[in-house]
């Protein structure tokens, strides 16, 4: 026994209550370890659901996917089925997809356009705004039911910023802006670059990988990983391109990219500094020559450079808590819990309806690019990770504090904290408030 003593990393572990008092701030240290169970712990990702997906504003669609009145989008939220609608005065509203009768989901269509919803279990029908509007057999019903008690429940909070709609279940949440902050600027860098007036979200594509949807929202704000994790694309391009391209831009700290958090759960990884030209930049993708020869021709130069660097990556990862994360040049993606140990990313594209094809295609080409490549590799970490933390309780501390007590974080006037680029910084700050959000005394809710 006594040799194998020096080999002992450190003392047997205490069982660590994973809810203690509704207390969190055990699970998450001050020197930047992160205990293992708020990644595998059913009981904790059940909590999320309500004070996190509950508590917050979390992102639900972009305006431009119901364009016009009636259309509707279902989607999750926290694991709540969700039907965002457009009414007939052109609001949005997001109705919870559960009958009022006996709980049945009211509608079945991913997207579509409906003025009403009618239930396929005994027919009651609800309008688009929520409204009850009939109930079968209605006499059988006594002279104390109350229709309109009746109605779907429906979002107490609604907001949106450039097209972006937010929702929250708790109607105390602060005003969105206040929500995103120092955010909201670089929502509108991307906005005002990338993005015309006829900007237009499309679907590009889903994948689901079988681990906590915090690891997906960590690794977006992660640059450390890319040299290593994506080695087989970099070095792919490197041998088919040269160097100059997509990824080489980070070899390490000496660079002027930055990671910042910007407060409420937000982060970004700020690779502008690096990327002058997105168009330069990105990695050769097919029909690159041929689309940019047209733009040429089409255009003149000044203005061909334009569209082209409107379709590369743009250099910004804009995470927002907890669901979301804008890459630059207007894509996005949507994190969906599904459980402790499973997550859907549903990605999305931005097409300019007032800009030439050719910008259109190739802003589709990229995004084949690196997400359809770069992802699975991110994925196949996230299961791995998720399979060592949730099998080995002798080892409990995840370890974020890479740049802490070091000269390379600053503090600036408007609260954001800037580090060096592969710094945890941005992935500590969520955390801090995941615990506020955890720990807070929310009261999730519907209006009907
Ligand atoms: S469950 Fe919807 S009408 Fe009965
Ligand atoms: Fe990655």
């Amino acid at each position: 026994m006594a040799d194998i003593q020096p080999l002992l990393r450190r003392p047997a572990p205490q069982p660590l209550a994973s809810n203690e008092n509704g207390r969190f701030d055990h699970l998450v240290r001050p020197d930047g370890m992160v205990h293992r169970t708020v990644f595998t712990d059913p009981a904790i990702f059940e909590r999320e659901m309500t004070q996190v997906f509950g508590g917050t504003w979390v992102f639900l669609l972009h305006a431009s996917e119901i364009p016009n009145t009636n259309d509707f989008k279902c989607i999750t939220v926290g694991r709540r089925p969700v039907i965002v609608t457009r009414d007939a005065n052109g609001d949005i509203r997001a109705l919870m997809n559960r009958c009022t009768h006996r709980g049945t989901t009211v509608c079945l269509q991913a997207q579509g356009n409906a003025s009403r919803f009618q239930c396929a279990y005994h027919g009651w029908s609800f309008s688009n705004t929520g409204e009850l509007l009939t109930v079968t057999f209605a006499e059988g019903y006594g002279p104390g039911f109350d229709k309109a008690a009746h109605n779907l429940g429906r979002f107490p909070r609604i907001e949106t910023h450039g097209g972006y709609v937010f929702g929250s279940l708790n109607p105390d949440v602060e005003p969105l802006p206040e929500w995103l902050g120092p955010a909201r600027a670089m929502m509108d860098w991307s906005l005002t670059a990338f993005t015309t007036p006829g900007a237009r979200v499309v679907r590009s594509s889903s994948m689901v990988f079988n681990a906590n949807w915090k690891l997906q929202n960590d690794n977006n704000g992660d640059m450390y990983h890319v040299p290593f994790t994506h080695r087989s694309i970099a070095q792919m391009t490197a041998e088919r391109h040269g160097a100059g391209k997509a990824l080489d831009h980070f070899r390490g700290d000496k660079t002027p990219m930055v990671v910042q958090y910007v407060g409420h759960g937000h982060k970004l990884i700020d690779q502008r500094p690096a990327i002058p030209s997105p168009w330069e930049r990105a990695r050769p993708v097919p029909g690159r020559e041929a689309y940019s020869q047209a733009l040429h021709e089409g255009f003149g130069p000044e203005q061909a450079q334009h569209y082209l660097n409107m379709t590369g990556r743009a250099g910004i990862n804009l995470i927002l808590y907890p669901n979301m994360i804008i890459s630059g040049a207007g894509s996005f993606n949507v994190y969906e819990p599904v459980a402790v140990d499973k997550t859907i990313v549903h990605s999305y594209s931005v097409v300019l309806d007032d800009a030439p094809m050719a910008v259109n295609a190739l802003k589709s080409r990229f995004l084949e690019d690196f997400a359809g490549f770069g992802y699975r590799d991110d994925n196949e970490i996230f299961e791995r990770i998720q399979h060592s933390l949730s099998t080995i309780p002798e080892m409990e501390w995840v370890d974020f504090s890479k740049g802490l007590g070091t000269d390379r974080e600053s503090v600036g006037a408007d609260g954001t904290i800037t580090g060096a680029v592969s710094d945890e910084t941005g992935i500590r700050g969520a955390y801090q408030y995941w615990v506020e959000l955890m720990e807070r005394d929310v009261h999730p809710c519907v209006l009907t």
